[in-house]
């Protein structure tokens, strides 16, 4: 289906964001092999969420949902029964890569699979450090789903991470509970770091260096409550769209602001907008309220050290970089052409839709603004964060923008068109 929407006069209020994406998937995996029942609040209740869920069910886990809350009755570590039918993981690239760790040394079979999309993405980043560890992993084609996972004995490795993944880093750190001795990651570790944090929540002692993070076996999981902050990836579309939109103003309350999700916001700083932040936890993860306002922006140079901590935000930054002054200039974002969609391909090719220049580049591109966007038909791509981009640039664009297959929203941010009505002017 199409969703038609025009450009505003004003985007201006308060809005809480829902729970963040990746801490949901690991409250629910952890939770699945403590020991005991954890209690989630705030879990984001969409498509790749439920993915990982419905896995963990036929995995053996237990899921009851009370009025606000999640409640996960793990099986403890060595708990987890084969499941009988092949584990469908849907879009989810953290799902299907983050539990080829936690299957790998099991004492059972899995077949993992998903749709089409996760068909065409690479997984022998994740199988192949596994397999130094002795796991038996099977790809469709030497790289892809589905996959076959023959639980067996595994040992603890010192292994040099290559591609800078959060997903694959999870893997091996699941891997490692059950591999003997001690596993030792290296390398781009320098991911998003919900694991490394979350893990000793529920008691799993972790060593970390700058340099180095290391797991030792054996080690129980006790369940404990998990309080999943705002997404900042989804908050991070409302930042953009108030500091494109004239006069625009947002207060997001309760978004996670762990340094390793915030890039985008360190570079919309830079471009202009004023970000202010009021941190309300520390620990085990930053949260606070932020309120963006609009200000006139100018472009930027994004390096590659600052990819990892706004992966998922550079499509959106394409769409504010065509209404800052001057030349702006991404690279070391390769890893977009392997997302749920080719990213780089896709905000091109919408955005010269829109009328919009913009150079692509194997790892990057370069987007020279102010340029004046108009309403086109846009292809999602079947991709959640593409379609909400377009989105945010229909906002400023002159007339009526449609973006085809909108529900693709679900994976991430299921109410993200209700919130973007409620913030917006006519
Ligand atoms: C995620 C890690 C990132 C990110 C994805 C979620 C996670 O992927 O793009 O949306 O929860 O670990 P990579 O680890 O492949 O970079």
């Amino acid at each position: 289906m199409r969703i038609k929407l025009d450009s505003v006069s004003g985007f201006s209020g308060k809005t809480g964001i829902p729970g963040d994406k990746s801490v949901s998937h690991r409250s629910l995996i952890f939770g699945a092999i403590a020991d005991g029942t954890t209690e989630v609040s705030n879990l984001l209740d969409s498509g790749d969420v439920r993915s990982t869920e419905l896995c963990l069910r036929a995995l053996g886990a237990e899921f009851k949902r009370t009025q606000d809350r999640v409640l996960v009755t793990g099986r403890g570590l060595h708990g987890l029964h084969a499941s009988e039918e092949i584990l469908d993981c849907g879009n989810s690239g953290t799902t299907i890569r983050t539990m080829m760790g936690l299957l790998a040394g099991q004492s059972f079979s899995s077949r993992m699979t998903g749709d089409q999309s996760i068909q065409r993405r690479p997984m022998k980043r994740a199988a192949e450090p596994l397999r130094k560890m002795g796991a038996q992993i099977e790809l469709t084609r030497d790289d892809f789903a589905p996959v076959t996972i023959r639980g067996t004995n595994l040992v603890g490795v010192d292994y040099d991470l290559k591609v800078a993944s959060a997903q694959v880093k999870t893997a091996l750190l699941l891997a490692g509970l059950y591999a003997s001795g001690t596993t030792t990651i290296r390398g781009s570790i320098g991911t998003r770091d919900h694991t490394e944090r979350m893990l000793p929540h529920f008691g799993v002692r972790i060593r970390k260096t700058a340099s180095e993070i290391s797991i030792t076996s054996g080690q129980k999981l006790t369940a404990s409550p998990v309080r999943v902050p705002g997404d900042p990836s989804s908050a991070a579309f409302w930042m953009g769209a108030a500091s494109i939109v004239k006069g625009g103003m947002v207060e997001i309350e309760n978004v996670c602001l762990n340094p390793t999700r915030t890039g985008f916001f360190e570079v919309l700083r830079r471009m202009g907008a004023k970000i202010e932040e009021e941190i309300t936890c520390e620990s085990p993860e930053p949260i606070g309220n932020i309120r963006v306002t609009c200000q006139s922006l100018r472009a930027t140079e994004v390096s590659p050290e600052e990819i990892p901590s706004m992966v998922d935000e550079v499509p959106l930054l394409a769409i504010v970089a065509s209404q800052a002054e001057g030349t702006t200039i991404v690279h070391g974002a390769e890893e977009l052409r392997v997302k749920e969609s080719d990213r780089l391909e896709a905000v091109a090719t919408n955005l010269r839709a829109m009328g919009a220049k913009i150079e692509t580049f194997k790892d990057g591109y370069s987007i020279t603004g102010p340029q004046k966007l108009n309403g086109a038909v846009i292809n999602s791509f079947d991709d959640h964060r593409i379609a909400m981009s377009f989105a945010v640039a229909s906002l400023i664009a002159k007339g009526t923008t449609e973006i085809e297959n909108h529900e693709c929203v679900m994976i991430s941010y299921p109410k993200f068109f209700e919130v973007l009505r409620r913030l917006s002017r006519a």
